[in-house]
């Protein structure tokens, strides 16, 4: 009986990965109009917030109760030390499944490591580096590296701090010395009896949601946009970080408070609250049971890159599940590239609206981080406890259209968001990700011309959807 069960079981999963490898092979050597649809542009807009002007105001209120610290003395008292990698064997070989693939590589301290297949209370997932936010490419003195983190749910209730929604916080790590801070991101408010007041980063700013994912960042100027997977972005600014050590009325000892109480501010036993000062929403309406389809309206936003190439972008995508596309493209999700100023660091508007200039059909499902840079996407996937793929496209130039892979190449194991990082001169550079896996994880770049002679893959012969694995990945 077992053993019937477990053949047929394998039976369907080898027909199961034929069926979708033959797919999406014969989807590979069809002409684009045939593979799939290309995206609406009129369903990528963003309006402000309706509390736009309230969320700033009350930061300002909370910059008269805190005191605040820049970045470059953040990094400089930074409280954990990473750990670089010595050569191209990188700290943790378990997070590229021992392969050779990254230029530059840092684990992190081992209580943010987690262990192989162990519980962990954060997940790392987006990453933006100084090269997205300055042309000069420094930060004062520093060049930091920025990762972002969701607080993961624990499977059955552990009877400490770690039960509490903490939210998303942000790590500031320096490539230079491997230290590192992690800052709590929040959103701020005016409590019942007039104070104002902070709570941790929620899908929706109310008790009992849940954290909010952070899939994706990108740091732009003086602001720091995190990916708000159903709505948009939540917006920070590098200016407003608050020190609740230096804080006369702040409590860094007690892990399971939040914001102000009898007089006193706290950051879930953080040091650092960052607070929230603007969000945009999608304007179309979002059908939830049609992510992932072909008319699946305004975008879901699971990462976020920098574009500074020609007139800057943030490039924004969607995750899209292999089981559910199962090769079909018109299911395999859609990334989109926002205008910004290049003067203020902020949306570039039309008429009040942040629109999207271009949207494209994404080649394959599973893409965790996507960006472009001269007309060229570069896309991350995952492939569960396998390694991942790094994809480079061929160049588009349309408003609309499908991307088609150009290359393909092994990546670490659970990449995440991606973050390019040009070279000084403006030449494409390297590729950032972090991967997420408890364990296996790894701060890492790869220079795109070490990328051929690295990991160069034949696409149709090694590129097949192992389905045993799709269903340990995470958004
Ligand atoms: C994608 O959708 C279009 C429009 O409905 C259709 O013509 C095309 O065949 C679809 N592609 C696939 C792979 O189903
Ligand atoms: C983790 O950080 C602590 C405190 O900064 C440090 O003492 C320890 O050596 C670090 N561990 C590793 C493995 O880097
Ligand atoms: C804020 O809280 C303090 C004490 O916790 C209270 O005295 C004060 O009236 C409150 N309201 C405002 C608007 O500051
Ligand atoms: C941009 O791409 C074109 C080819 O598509 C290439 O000729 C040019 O050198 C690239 N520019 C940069 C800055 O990489």
């Amino acid at each position: 009986m077992w053993k019937m069960k477990q053949q047929s079981k394998m039976l369907s999963r080898i027909m199961l990965t034929v069926v979708i490898f033959a797919s999406w092979f014969l989807a590979a050597k069809a002409t684009p109009t045939e593979r799939g649809t290309a995206p609406n542009l009129n369903d990528f807009q963003l309006r402000p917030a309706t509390n736009q002007a309230e969320l700033l105001d009350r930061v300002i209120k909370l910059d008269t109760k805190l005191p605040k610290l820049g970045v470059k003395n953040i990094l400089e008292q930074a409280n954990r030390h990473g750990e670089p990698s010595t050569s191209l064997e990188t700290c943790n070989s378990d997070a590229t499944a021992r392969r050779t693939l990254s230029s530059a590589s840092y684990c992190f301290n081992a209580s943010d490591s987690g262990k192989i297949g162990g519980e962990v209370e954060w997940m790392p997932q987006g990453v933006t580096t100084v090269g997205d936010a300055k042309t000069d490419q420094y930060w004062n003195t520093k060049q930091p590296i920025l990762i972002s983190w969701y607080d993961k749910k624990p499977k059955t209730p552990t009877n400490t701090d770690a039960d509490k929604i903490k939210g998303a916080r942000v790590t500031f790590f320096d490539p230079e010395t491997a230290k590192y801070q992690h800052v709590l991101l929040v959103y701020p408010f005016i409590n019942s009896f007039g104070n104002v007041s902070y709570m941790s980063l929620r899908t929706t700013q109310k008790e009992g949601y849940d954290s909010l994912h952070a899939g994706g960042i990108a740091w732009y100027g003086n602001y720091l946009y995190v990916a708000d997977t159903a709505r948009g972005f939540r917006v920070f600014d590098m200016r407003y970080i608050f020190d609740l050590k230096e804080a006369k009325n702040g409590d860094i000892t007690d892990k399971n408070q939040i914001g102000y109480h009898n007089g006193k501010y706290y950051g879930h036993g953080y040091r650092y609250v960052m607070p929230e000062i603007a969000a945009w929403s999608s304007v179309v309406n979002r059908d939830s049971t049609k992510t992932c389809t072909l008319n699946a309206g305004s975008p879901t936003f699971s990462f976020t890159g920098v574009d500074r190439s020609g007139f800057p972008h943030l490039t924004t995508g969607e995750f899209c599940a292999d089981k559910i596309a199962a090769g079909d493209i018109n299911k395999s999700g859609r990334v989109a590239r926002w205008p910004l100023d290049g003067n203020t660091g902020q949306p570039k508007l039309i008429n009040g609206l942040w629109k999207a200039d271009a949207a494209y059909r994404l080649p394959i499902s599973n893409i965790q981080g996507g960006v472009s840079y001269n007309n060229t996407w570069y896309l991350s996937r995952s492939q569960g406890a396998s390694n991942g793929f790094l994809y480079v496209t061929k160049p588009i130039t349309s408003t609309t259209g499908i991307l088609e892979i150009d290359t393909a190449h092994y990546a670490a194991v659970g990449p995440e968001d991606l973050s390019h990082w040009p070279k000084a001169d403006g030449s494409p550079g390297g590729l950032w990700t972090v991967s997420e896996h408890p364990g296996k994880r790894l701060l890492s770049t790869i220079e795109q011309e070490r990328l051929s002679p690295l990991a160069l893959i034949n696409i149709e012969k090694d590129h097949q959807i192992d389905i045993d694995t799709i269903v340990t990945d995470f958004i």
